[in-house]
């Protein structure tokens, strides 16, 4: 029954996926990364980017806030042989200490978050991180894109301009 659900839930996702581009941009990132990196993954939801982040990560951490969705990741974590830990947890108050992880990893939050919150859910993605973040944002046109530049070099002051 779980495996079933799991895996409905799984192909949901996938056909929702305009995702082949965000597939190859994922993978394409994710190969050019050394391996042996902790990595943060926030929001999890069903752990759908695991098979592309464990070619990197020693260890994932995985939250996300919604019961429901941990739910089918905890499921899903067990074919990752305890390579995934999976967390309940808020992105505005992440329960880790500064720069605990090398990598961020944040897929399809941003779009659901006020803009007050994305500012402070950026904040804390950069005092979590030490090395690398990897972050799916909205960029309509030239001026948002503008407008993330400027924030994300506030946010990781560890990136290069
Ligand atoms: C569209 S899903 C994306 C999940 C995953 N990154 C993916 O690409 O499949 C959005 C997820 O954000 C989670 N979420 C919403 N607000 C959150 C918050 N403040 N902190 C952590 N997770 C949150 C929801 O529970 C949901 O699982």
């Amino acid at each position: 029954m779980w495996r079933s659900r799991v895996r409905g839930a799984g192909d949901q996702l996938s056909a929702h996926m305009e995702i082949p581009l965000a597939v190859d941009t994922v993978r394409k990132i994710v190969g050019d990364l050394p391996g042996g990196l902790t990595v943060l993954d926030v929001p999890c939801g069903i752990g759908r980017w695991w098979p592309e982040l464990s070619k990197v990560a020693q260890k994932i951490v995985a939250v996300d806030i919604s019961e429901g969705m941990l739910g089918y990741a905890r499921e899903c974590a067990k074919a990752f042989a305890g390579s995934v830990e999976v967390l309940q947890g808020d992105s505005e108050k992440l329960p880790f200490g500064d720069a605990e992880f090398d990598m961020i990893f944040s897929f399809a939050l941003f779009k659901h978050l006020p803009r007050p919150v994305q500012y402070r859910v950026m904040a804390e993605f950069g005092r979590v991180t030490k090395r690398y973040v990897v972050v799916a944002l909205g960029v309509m046109n030239h001026a948002t894109y503008e407008f993330w530049r400027r924030r994300i070099a506030e946010s990781f002051p560890m990136m290069p301009e």
